[in-house]
């Protein structure tokens, strides 16, 4: 399977190297980065996207702040360093990746004895950060491939592929994988208004793979849940608080349907994925422009004088979730999810 490598370091340049989501499918253009405040538009307008993305980008975000920071003493260089990440944070609210890849670096800049170290560190924890989190795909997959049966269809909404992580994906890492031990699994993918993740994305990106995919509108998922055989709906998830998992706007919807139709509701996220401390009221949903509804290309769709609403996540309850397909293994209800998360590492 030829699961793409959504960003990474390039060495030779000194840059972060990405696919441009927002032109996929119909261009596969790589961008290389080489400084913080374009990577800070690169995540804003979702060239880069996904949690799991979003926390290497983070990560190497900051690397790329020390390696083109020019300050000569500690105290400077981290202070330069810590402004440009707050820079890279301040980008998404949702994703608790984001954050989470940030402070890594940072913590990793801490304890250096000089600049040139710091600058190594940076890079060398970034790269680890990327490794691990293609490691927790792979091991997201082989533990949810066993909850597939050999013959299904799966229900997806957005993205949560290769190209919301740095490689395999989570939700569509699970689907490969059950694909690579032999399963049959035919994929709907519900196309994910209003920048559509689903259509674009995740159809592009199983199809490349040779897995058999079906869009359908987001609002054709509870017919499809009546009419068809849908065996499981998996997603991936941007935060999973004590009580509830944040994910793309129309989760929600999917579960509750899925609830009434008796068909089981997965999510696929790494524990970096877990805000266990924090409850869903205390999380912040992006708004997105008013263009992302109101428009498509040049066109306008709804009344100037109107407004609209365009929250880019939702949280749904977790009485409605199955289980949780983390790296290390499978969390069912009930939910103890104020005790520590098995196997966290920080
Ligand atoms: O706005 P996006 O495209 O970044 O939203 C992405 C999602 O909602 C994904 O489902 C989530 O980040 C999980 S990706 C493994």
């Amino acid at each position: 399977m030829n699961s793409p490598f959504t960003l990474w370091w390039d060495q030779k340049t000194g840059s972060i190297c990405y696919i441009d989501q927002t032109l996929l499918p119909n261009e596969e253009r790589i961008v290389a980065c080489r400084s913080v405040r374009r990577l800070a538009k690169a995540i804003q307008r979702l060239e880069i996207r996904g949690a799991p993305a979003l926390g290497v980008a983070g990560a190497f975000g900051v690397a790329l702040a020390a390696s083109v920071c020019r300050k000569k003493t500690m105290a400077l260089f981290l202070a330069t360093v810590a402004r440009d990440a707050e820079v890279l944070r301040a980008t998404r609210p949702t994703a608790v990746n984001l954050g989470w890849g940030i402070d890594r670096v940072l913590e990793a800049l801490q304890d250096a004895p000089t600049v040139a170290a710091a600058r190594e560190l940076a890079l060398g924890t970034a790269e680890n950060l990327f490794h691990q989190d293609t490691a927790s795909c792979h091991a997201i997959g082989e533990h949810g491939a066993s909850l597939l049966p050999d013959s299904c269809t799966v229900l997806t909404h957005c993205n949560a592929g290769a190209l919301a992580c740095s490689s395999w994906g989570t939700a569509l890492g699970v689907i490969r994988s059950a694909v690579k031990a032999g399963k049959q699994v035919r994929v709907i993918a519900c196309e994910t208004r209003p920048l559509l993740q689903g259509a674009r994305l995740t159809a592009w990106e199983l199809s490349r793979d040779g897995i058999p995919v079906t869009v359908i509108t987001d609002s054709m998922a509870a017919h499809f849940m009546r009419t068809e055989k849908i065996d499981a709906i998996i997603v991936g998830a941007d935060r999973i608080t004590s009580d509830a998992v944040f994910n793309k706007i129309g989760t929600y919807m999917h579960a509750v349907c899925a609830r009434h139709h008796k068909i089981p509701f997965y999510v696929a996220a790494p524990l970096s994925t877990f805000d266990a401390q924090r409850k869903a009221r205390d999380v912040v949903i992006e708004e997105r422009s008013r263009d992302e509804i109101a428009r498509i290309g040049n066109r306008t769709f709804v009344p100037p004088a109107v407004p609209v609403k365009n929250p880019a996540f939702d949280a749904t309850p977790m009485e409605l979730v199955s289980a949780i397909i983390t790296e290390n293994g499978i969390i069912r209800p009930p939910f103890a999810m104020n005790d520590p998360v098995p196997g966290r590492t920080k």
